[in-house]
């Protein structure tokens, strides 16, 4: 599969879910590099991301993303935080799986809006009601949930959840196939 040879490890998850400390900490762990597409898109439009809503809307931003999307399918090896909205379209999970394994971090609204208030400036926030807030989560939540591992990081700190990211990880990478998904033992993979 094109994702076992990139062979990326993928963030996804709403704002608030903790994408960036944990693959700071997960990529150490893992002896690789960290990548955020924020960080992608702020580095090639040269302002932050609130300015760039600000100054030209979300269409704009949501276009950046997908050169970002593209850019993506160069990296090997990576540990990769997206933003909260990046996989949450068409075909963009389906894209991200095909670089490399797609790791959920999910959890319960509340937690994950109480700290994505916490976390700063958030232009997909501001303005809204917390119940457009979790309008807003439940419509994505179909678009995580395609991704190959979740997390829950409910009550665990940023620490606990990369050990628990590595550890799903390591048990994807260790467990054969299904023998009934493999009969000759050689081409086993549901994906
Ligand atoms: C967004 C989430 C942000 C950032 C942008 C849009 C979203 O990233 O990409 O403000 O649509 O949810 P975080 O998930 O890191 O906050």
């Amino acid at each position: 599969m094109a994702g076992e040879m990139a062979d990326n490890v993928i963030l996804v998850g709403f704002m608030g879910a903790g994408k960036s400390s944990v693959g700071r900490i997960l990529a150490a762990r893992l002896g690789r590099c960290f990548v955020e597409t924020d960080e992608m898109i702020t580095a090639a439009e040269g302002r932050p991301i609130p300015e760039i809503f600000a100054e030209k809307g979300e269409a704009h931003f949501r276009a950046l993303e997908d050169e970002v999307v593209r850019l993506l399918g160069l990296k090997r090896g990576d540990v990769i935080a997206t933003g909260g909205g990046l996989p949450c379209r068409d075909g963009r999970l389906e894209a991200l799986r095909a670089i490399g394994t797609v790791v959920w971090l999910s959890g319960d609204f509340e937690a994950l809006y109480e700290r994505a208030l916490r976390g700063g400036d958030r232009p997909m926030l501001s303005g809204k009601t917390r119940e457009q807030a979790e309008a807003l989560y439940e419509a994505r939540r179909p678009f995580y949930a395609k991704a190959d591992l979740a997390v829950d990081t409910t009550g665990l700190n940023p620490d606990q959840v990369a050990a628990r990211a590595a550890a799903a990880l390591a048990e994807r990478l260790t467990t054969p196939p299904h023998p009934a998904l493999s009969p000759s033992g050689g081409e086993g993979s549901s994906d």
